[in-house]
């Protein structure tokens, strides 16, 4: 028989863009609704790059709308050619500063401070290490003469293996994963390495985006893969790898930023990824393994606890709206959420008090 009703541990995302603000107005109440925390991306413009600016983010994301919900903003700092080992130290002896992103130079939105050359940065890195800070890496490649499609493996080959092996002790979250690649790499790997999953990875492929029609709505980066690589993506969750949790990358952009002609890439699902990723897990037949990627995993994998609260999902058929309003005249005024227009089964009915014992 079928679950008419779900109640989970509270989730995290462990990677999540939140922008800044009227963006961060409009969008935090659709992540607070449901995650009790986040690992908040610094690719902002100009992005987090001190502790100073670590702290004035989390103090903006404070004070802007939750619709109720608690929720804790994890800050990271993005590291650039310059970035001092002891700015890092700093913050994160300060509580300030939960983990370091690493995004290859020009690799993607706001990335243009990123690291040009791994080498640069390998004091930074060893100072990580040292302090056990994680490394949150955006994985790929940027050469010219690397296919879009291939930059995901060609960085795992080339960068992230020496990277894992020249610091045995430093722990490492692959980003967003995208290919089989990256899942038999990861799953591979030692207990210091783990990687994120997002909704919109789980749910489509590249046809979707490109097969029928240009659907810029469905343009991030990583690329959405061949469905060979979603189905890799889905088995392993759906095996339920310690080491493979929820990340969902909501990352908003205004209309009119992506229907354009150089569109940006990024997919805002924060007001549908729960409901997505409960989809998927049905799908699979694997719901009884949704607690343990959405709200268990992730907490294990950095040492935090998991949340006492829960989470109500509800089979009850709703229709993803087609906008959301951004105000302020942003970019469009609107940002489109990922599988608007579309109808979903399962619905986030709301925040359920502490649970007594295993809730699933
Ligand atoms: C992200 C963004 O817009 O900030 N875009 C995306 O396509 N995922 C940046 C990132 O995570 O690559
Ligand atoms: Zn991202």
């Amino acid at each position: 028989m079928s679950e008419e009703r779900l109640v989970i541990r509270r989730p995290d995302d462990w990677h999540l863009h939140l922008r800044d603000g009227a963006m961060l107005e409009a969008v935090l109440a659709a992540t607070a609704r449901v995650f009790a925390r986040a690992v908040v991306m610094p690719n902002l413009a100009p992005p987090v790059v001190t502790v100073r600016d670590a702290a004035a983010y989390r103090n903006r994301i404070g004070a802007a709308p939750k619709g109720g919900g608690r929720f804790t903003p994890l800050m990271t700092l993005y590291l650039t050619d310059d970035t001092d080992p002891e700015e890092i130290a700093k913050g994160y002896n300060a509580g300030v500063v939960f983990a370091c992103k690493l995004y290859p130079q020009n690799a993607t939105t706001n990335s243009q401070s990123g690291v040009s050359d791994i080498d640069r940065i390998r004091g930074v890195i060893a100072r990580m290490e040292a302090l056990d800070v994680p490394l949150l890496i955006h994985g790929e490649v940027t050469d010219d003469d690397v296919d879009v499609f291939d930059r995901e493996a060609v960085f795992i080959e080339r960068v992230l293996a020496p990277l894992l092996q020249d610091f045995p002790g430093l722990r490492v979250v692959l980003e967003h994963i995208t290919t089989k690649e990256a899942v038999d790499f990861v799953t591979e790997g030692p207990a210091r390495l783990a990687a994120t999953v997002t909704p919109h990875h789980l749910m489509a492929e590249r046809n979707d985006m490109l097969g029928y029609g240009i659907r810029p709505h469905l343009f991030c980066l990583p690329v959405l893969k061949r469905a060979r690589h979603r189905d890799a993506l889905r088995r392993i969750v759906a095996a339920g790898h310690p080491r493979v949790f929820l990340g969902t990358d909501s990352a908003p952009h205004g209309i009119g930023d992506k229907q354009a002609l150089c569109g940006c890439a990024g997919i805002f699902n924060a007001p549908v990824a729960m409901e997505a990723y409960a989809t998927v897990f049905e799908e699979m037949g694997a719901l009884d393994r949704l607690e343990n990627f959405a709200s268990h995993f992730g907490a294990e994998f950095y040492g935090l606890p998991v949340n006492e609260e829960t989470l109500i999902l509800e089979r009850a058929p709703w229709t993803v709206p087609e906008s959301l309003d951004v105000g302020g005249g942003a970019n469009g005024g609107a940002v489109r959420p990922f599988l608007a227009g579309e109808t979903l089964n399962w619905r986030v009915a709301g925040i359920g008090p502490p649970s007594k014992g295993p809730v699933l």
